[in-house]
């Protein structure tokens, strides 16, 4: 028989686990579960206006092809609307867009780093930064975000001077962080960026979960500081406007300006080979940006309902905490009274029919912690809760 060689950046245990087994067997009985781990806001049932779709994209330009490494002209200035609604001044010029955040990420991955080189990423946080990193053959290196007294996560900083190496190319942190729902702290974005100043570094940050605050005041976005070092901020519209199915996503370059230029002029290269995002999508974003508070606004109101729901449910029970969230879409259980988190996880939903996240899926290394969407709908969430709750009781 003859050979096929593949490349190694795909790692095969990305497939099936004890969970996802479970889940199609249950599924293929025909058994009803409750998701709480539903982050697709188009299945949680947030539907964007469609007069609006169909007014965005439905437009004579879009018949036309005339693209740009950048993106549209017209999109880039929509974008910059966005943040100037937000009281920050981003110069067109400085956005690039891309067809998702995870198409962000390996584009700045391959304008900073060399196979080989190495990219620090947040743990606990989104699990996909390491098969990211690993796709553009290069080798994710965690430091740990601590939970404090405060039981905020705070960057571990001796954690993030002993990970760095010569090989060190850029820094992820994200603003709120998924799953903990954690803004950035004003004192470590100042270390970060003096770090990645001092190292030579990018750093890269992610805030496509920055308009879901449950604060009273929304903390800044990092684009409205002050930046010594290269500077990527990524948002997109999968988030801001719960629409994932649009592909339309984008980063802005910021720091200073011998780097800006340094980068851009690669980026402009680089981007140019791809021209990913479709004409539609780019025609349609002032429109579609223009009503992003009605949706917002409608998931907010869902979370904070529903995250209300969670807390006032769990002061009732020892052994669990609900930690603080001050943005985001998720939330997370720390279980004292569980020792193997998989184990409770398929149980509940063997028993009881809930799926809940294990901790260990965003790297939490205690084993006691459980990770929750906050946006199912109001009744299976608390129907999903209360299951949980007599699964507690029986564990
Ligand atoms: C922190 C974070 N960044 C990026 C993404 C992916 O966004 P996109 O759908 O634009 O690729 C997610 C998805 O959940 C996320 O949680």
């Amino acid at each position: 028989m003859s050979r096929l060689f593949l490349s190694d950046r795909i790692p095969y245990d990305t497939g099936t686990n004890a969970i996802s087994r479970l889940l199609e067997r249950l599924r293929r009985q025909g058994v009803e579960v409750l998701n709480l781990t539903e982050t697709n806001p188009v299945k949680a049932g947030f539907v964007f206006p469609l007069e609006a779709l169909h007014a965005g994209i439905v437009q004579e330009s879009i018949s036309g092809y005339d693209p740009h490494p950048r993106g549209l002209q017209e999109a880039r200035e929509a974008i910059a609307g966005y943040y100037e609604e937000h009281g920050i001044h981003v110069h067109p010029e400085a956005i690039y867009c891309t067809s998702s955040t995870s198409e962000a990420y390996s584009m700045l991955f391959k304008l900073l780093a060399d196979p080989g080189d190495e990219i620090l990423v947040p743990e606990p946080s989104y699990p996909l930064f390491d098969y990211l990193a690993l796709f553009e053959a290069l080798k994710p290196v965690p430091f740990r975000l601590g939970y404090g007294k405060g039981a905020k996560p705070m960057v571990n900083r001796d954690s993030v001077e002993t990970v760095c190496s010569n090989r060190t190319r850029a820094l992820i942190i994200v603003n709120p962080n998924n799953p903990t729902g954690s803004y950035l702290d004003e004192d470590d974005r100042k270390f970060l960026t003096e770090f990645c100043r001092r190292r030579g570094i990018a750093l890269i940050v992610d805030e496509v979960f920055h308009d879901y605050c449950f604060l009273e005041t929304k903390p800044p976005s990092v684009l409205s500081q002050e930046m010594p070092c290269l500077q990527f901020t990524l948002n997109g519209l999968s988030k801001t406007l719960c629409l994932p199915q649009m592909k339309l996503s984008w980063f802005v370059v910021s720091g200073p300006l011998r780097y800006q230029r340094k980068a851009q002029s690669r980026l402009d290269i680089l981007l140019d080979f791809y021209l990913s995002v479709n004409t539609p999508v780019q025609v349609a974003a002032p429109v579609l940006l223009s009503r992003r508070e009605e949706i917002q606004e409608a998931v907010r109101l869902r979370c904070r309902d529903n995250l209300a729901f969670l807390q006032s449910t769990m002061k009732e029970i020892d052994g669990i905490d609900v930690y603080p969230v001050e943005g985001g879409w998720s939330v997370v259980m720390k279980v004292w009274r569980i020792d193997d988190e998989e184990e409770f996880v398929l149980r509940l939903l063997e028993d009881h029919h809930v799926l809940m996240h294990p901790g260990y899926f965003y790297n939490f290394i205690d084993g006691e912690n459980l990770v929750l969407s906050l946006l199912p709908s109001i009744e299976t969430f608390r129907d999903g809760i209360r299951r949980f709750v007599k699964a507690i009781y029986d564990w």
